[in-house]
């Protein structure tokens, strides 16, 4: 199927994991998800991404937030390799890592890319807000680990944005000065939006404090 896109439905299914069968949609029920794949059990980089993610359960919990995991290994692999994860990484794996020995997901999802791999899914991660709809795609190399730092911050842009009439501008992270969204002009309702005012720097590049702190 052709690759997925920003605003597309993500796919639903049923497959097994390490904590048992999935049905992703029911999984995920009125909370955000993030789907990331790895390219395989037992290797280093992925040890330490699953590792980093089972640490920051609090920060996903905080924003309501449902990660799983995905290779193309088995339930049974998975179940000898996270002990390995919780040893070397010193946590808990506390999320399901899904068993996509048939492909099934990875072929919904695109994640096999024949020329970098025809085996092993690449390194891709999905976040998909409580309407189904995915809001974020990134797709890294086998060879390079994620930044989770990141995806939290990705994930805090969404949930101001989606509330307020403002994008975060580059390197933006919580707490941080926002810019008022272009289509926004009317004075009266930028006033009753922002009542703590806001800097134009240029017509179109407005500077305001963070509206939900
Ligand atoms: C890793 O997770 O360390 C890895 C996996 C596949 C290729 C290279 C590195």
């Amino acid at each position: 199927m052709a690759s997925l896109r920003l605003g597309d439905i993500a796919p639903d299914f049923e497959q097994a994991s390490s904590e048992g069968p999935i049905r992703f949609h029911e999984w995920l029920g009125d909370s955000w998800g993030i789907l990331f794949s790895h390219p395989a059990d037992f290797t280093p980089v992925c040890t330490t991404e699953l590792g980093l993610t089972a640490k920051l359960k609090g920060e996903f919990a905080k924003r309501n937030v449902k990660v799983i995991a995905l290779s193309v290994d088995t339930a049974e692999s998975h179940s000898k390799w996270i002990p390995d994860i919780d040893n070397t990484q010193g946590t808990v794996v506390n999320f399901p890592i899904l068993a996509d020995a048939d492909r099934k997901v990875s072929e919904l999802y695109d994640l096999i890319h024949p020329n970098a791999n025809s085996t092993l899914t690449v390194r891709s991660l999905f976040v998909i807000d409580p309407a189904k709809k995915v809001r974020l795609i990134i797709t890294y190399p086998a060879s390079t680990g994620r930044n989770f730092d990141e995806i939290l911050r990705v994930v805090d842009s969404l949930q101001l944005t989606d509330h307020h009439s403002v994008a975060t501008p580059g390197n933006w992270k919580d707490g941080d000065d926002v810019v008022i969204v272009p289509s926004l002009q009317d004075p009266e309702v930028i006033k009753q939006k922002f009542p703590k005012g806001y800097t134009a720097v240029t017509p179109y590049l407005r500077l305001t404090p963070q509206p939900n702190r």
